[in-house]
């Protein structure tokens, strides 16, 4: 049986293709992996690191998941059991400045994957949602809050969320890990693969690394005035490899899902610029020059997961869940 990754070539794709094949492999489930990525934001040069981590081989495809042809020839053509869905753009500040690109990438080719995987009567899936969709409830966030979205790029994850919970109601043979990562942070520890933004970053730990490597002088610290532990703003910051082994483990648990279920992938903790400053120093043994600049606007003071329903589901019990209302 296969299990098709799109957006398998990127960031937290590439990750989670690598621990599928070293964990699923070590717990009897071996998985053949066909790999579906347009390349937008991401490069086939992946792919011979992949190979040269887990000693294995997957299937790519280049195509975008909102060509429905394309789509369907794919299922055709291997025996899909299960889909892990990263496809789909990222960045906050472009999504308001061409919400159309937007709308159609994220929330179109989700639905036009839907409807093949309808078609072919694949009905297991992981999504990457995001944290973004908490809005501004105050932390520790869990699952049963609220919802709500400030840019395009969050109203996409919070739409694509109201689309799988009415198709789980519709149909109760789907099962729908809905995964809400907080900050996805670090790299493969081979160093083999990682992030690697085009421009200049906009997220903090990888404008951190170029400042540390000389490539940019210093860092703007945005704002140091929040209600936090030294002024400075609080994110959960998760490795990306952790993140991954979550997607594993929500595949060998989907089963124990009826519907869609909505999960916090976090650590539980929040840390501070100022903190992440000082210990990327600490341990980099390189100076990361810094300066306070005013607040970012659409930023909150602090963000952190209640990490309790990932802990309960995916590494403890025999519980069942069902739909999210
Ligand atoms: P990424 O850009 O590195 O990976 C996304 C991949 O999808 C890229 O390889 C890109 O080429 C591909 N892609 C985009 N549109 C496509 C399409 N229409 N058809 C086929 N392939 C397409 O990003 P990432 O950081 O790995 O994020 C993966 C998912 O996780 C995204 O859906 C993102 O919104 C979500 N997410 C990321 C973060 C984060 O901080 N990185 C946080 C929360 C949620
Ligand atoms: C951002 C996105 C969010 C996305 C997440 C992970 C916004 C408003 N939110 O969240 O939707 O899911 O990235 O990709 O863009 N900081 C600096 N200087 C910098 C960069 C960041 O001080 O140059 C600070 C920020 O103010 C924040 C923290 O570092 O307090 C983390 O910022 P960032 O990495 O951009 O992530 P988020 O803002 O949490």
């Amino acid at each position: 049986m296969s299990l098709l990754i799109t957006g398998g070539t990127g960031y937290i794709g590439s990750h989670t293709v690598v621990e599928i094949q070293m964990l699923a492999a070590s717990e009897g489930k071996e998985w053949d992996i066909v790999i579906v990525d347009d390349l937008s934001n991401s490069s086939t040069k992946v792919l011979d690191r992949i190979k040269q981590i887990t000693s294995k081989s997957v299937t790519f495809i280049k195509a975008d998941v909102c060509d429905y042809d394309a789509m369907n020839t794919l299922f055709e053509q291997y025996d899909i059991e299960a889909v892990i869905h990263f496809a789909g753009h990222k960045a906050v500040g472009e999504s308001s400045e061409k919400p159309l690109n937007y709308y159609h990438n994220n929330v179109s080719g989700t639905v036009t994957l839907l409807r093949v995987m309808e078609l072919h009567k694949v009905k297991k899936l992981v999504f990457s949602s995001s944290a973004t969709v908490y809005g501004d409830n105050i932390s520790p966030l869990n699952e049963t809050m609220s919802t709500s979205a400030t840019n395009p790029y969050g109203q996409t994850k919070l739409m694509i969320e109201h689309i799988l919970f009415d198709l789980a109601k519709s149909d109760s043979d789907w099962s729908i890990a809905c995964l809400r990562y907080f900050n996805p942070i670090g790299a493969h520890h081979s160093g083999l693969i990682g992030e690697n933004p085009n421009g200049i970053p906009n997220n903090l730990l990888p404008y951190v690394a170029q400042v540390a490597v000389g490539r940019l002088a210093q860092l703007q610290v945005f704002g140091d005035d929040y209600d936090t532990v030294d002024g400075t703003g609080v994110r959960d910051y998760i490795h990306v490899v952790d993140l991954a082994q979550g997607h594993v483990k929500a595949l060998q648990n989907l089963d124990k899902i009826t519907g869609c279920k909505a999960i916090n992938l976090g650590t539980g903790n929040g840390t501070s610029v100022l903190e992440i400053v000082n210990t990327f120093k600490e341990i980099s043994q390189q100076d990361i020059p810094y300066k306070i600049v005013p607040r970012r606007l659409g930023d909150l003071a602090t963000v952190y997961a209640n990490a309790d329903l990932a802990n309960e589901l995916l590494v403890e019990s025999n519980k069942k869940f069902t739909n999210d209302d």
